[in-house]
């Protein structure tokens, strides 16, 4: 009986495994279909909020939805085959709603600050609101991050998201009717590319750029801190004490700003009270598409290049995370547990003359690139 019974439960335990094997050998040649599905995610302001899942043909995947155009998630494989996402975000509409810091949210009109909500334009003074002390960051009270975009794709087969939304003069105080447009594409190596395009029919200030998060580590509970970091800029923007550029265009080199080469963030981190908010001015000489910075962990063993065609990158380690939210997995986001790092042009140039100019003017067509692209390191 005893031997019977030994028989049986092997005999089970054995067909268990063979069908475990089987699933996993299933998994593993199953074909990967690369496109994009929709879901519900609900309604803000009278309009139907989407999430959209873009999956490329290795089956890695970015989740974004129309609601501030966020991306929610990016999900790579770890040095072990482990996928998890490397953007920090939610998995419902609800605490996108409460007004989270800009998590994986497109901004606009102007990202960054503008120091006291104000500029002259051709003799003109625009009066912006005020969101940050006395000066706008990220658009104003209800920026680009906290309206519905019109989505719309292209093809179900292919991992692109098209997002447009028309801000009206006067919006937020700025000038003319904007008509953004914004592409979002997860490229076959795992480059989750951003394309923006704008026109406007009056002369506008424009400042385009996406707010995500990153722990490459996929893991929030491990500080940013540890991560590796290289941006391709010998200069930065110092700031006053409301963050806004002094005007100064500053080299890096012996200063705790100097990222040239590879560097722990954390190595000259007490060096910099409040924490790393800054913008780089990059290298790179023209507006063509150039590798701009790089960051690499080592728990997860992944990379990430940034590719873009703006003249800054905004550098910002999570200073102001409070706990407050709460990431997929139900840990809290604390300071330092994820990063930005928001290509874009300078804070606060509509008052710095000497900064590249944000002006778009009416007949002039605004585009610019971001790529970021995560490889597991050699
Ligand atoms: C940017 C700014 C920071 C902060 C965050 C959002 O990175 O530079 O000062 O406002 O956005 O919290």
């Amino acid at each position: 009986m005893k031997i019977l019974k030994i028989i049986l439960v092997t005999g089970i335990v054995g067909l268990l495994i063979t069908s475990c094997n089987n699933s996993s050998e299933n998994e593993k040649k199953a074909v990967i279909k690369p496109g994009i599905t929709k879901t519900d995610w609900g309604v803000f302001d009278g309009k139907k909020v989407y999430l959209f899942t873009l999956v490329n043909a290795k089956g890695d995947t970015v989740t974004i939805t129309n609601y501030g155009g966020a991306v929610t998630s990016f999900k790579t494989p770890d040095k072990n085959g482990n996928r998890s996402s490397i953007i920090v975000g939610f998995d419902s509409l609800q605490p996108y709603l409460q007004h989270p810091p800009y998590f994986g949210a497109l901004i606009g009109r102007y990202g960054n600050r503008i120091g006291d909500a104000k500029f002259t334009l051709d003799g003109t003074t625009y009066q912006l609101s005020a969101n940050d002390g006395k000066n706008t960051l990220h658009g104003g009270l209800k920026g680009f991050d906290k309206v519905v975009w019109d989505a719309s794709i292209a093809s179900d087969t292919v991992p692109e998201l098209t997002l447009k939304y028309l801000s009206k003069d006067g919006e937020e105080g700025y000038p003319g009717n904007l008509n953004v447009t914004v592409h979002y594409t997860l490229t076959n190596d795992d480059g989750l590319k951003i394309e923006y395009e704008a026109e406007t029919d009056k002369a506008t200030p424009l400042n385009l750029t996406n707010h995500s998060y990153f722990n490459l580590s996929g893991n929030v509970s491990n500080t940013i801190l540890n991560e590796t970091l290289m941006i391709d800029a010998d200069h930065y923007t110092p700031v006053d004490s409301t963050l806004i550029p002094t005007g100064e265009i500053k080299a890096v080199k012996g200063t705790p700003f100097d990222f040239t080469s590879p560097k722990k963030i954390g190595r000259d981190f007490s060096a910099v009270p409040g924490g790393y908010d800054h913008n780089f001015v990059l290298n790179k000489k023209d507006s063509s598409l150039e590798k701009v910075a790089e960051l690499s962990d080592s728990i997860s063993g992944r990379t990430m290049e940034i590719y873009t065609t703006q003249p800054g990158l905004q550098f910002y380690t999570g200073n102001f995370l409070d706990g407050k939210f709460l990431n997929h997995g139900g840990e809290p986001l604390i300071q330092h547990s994820a990063l930005a790092l928001e290509t874009q042009h300078f804070p606060d140039s509509p008052n710095k003359p000497n900064f590249p100019s944000t002006i778009l003017k009416p007949g002039e067509k605004y585009h610019q690139v971001t790529i970021y692209k995560v490889k597991l390191s050699r």
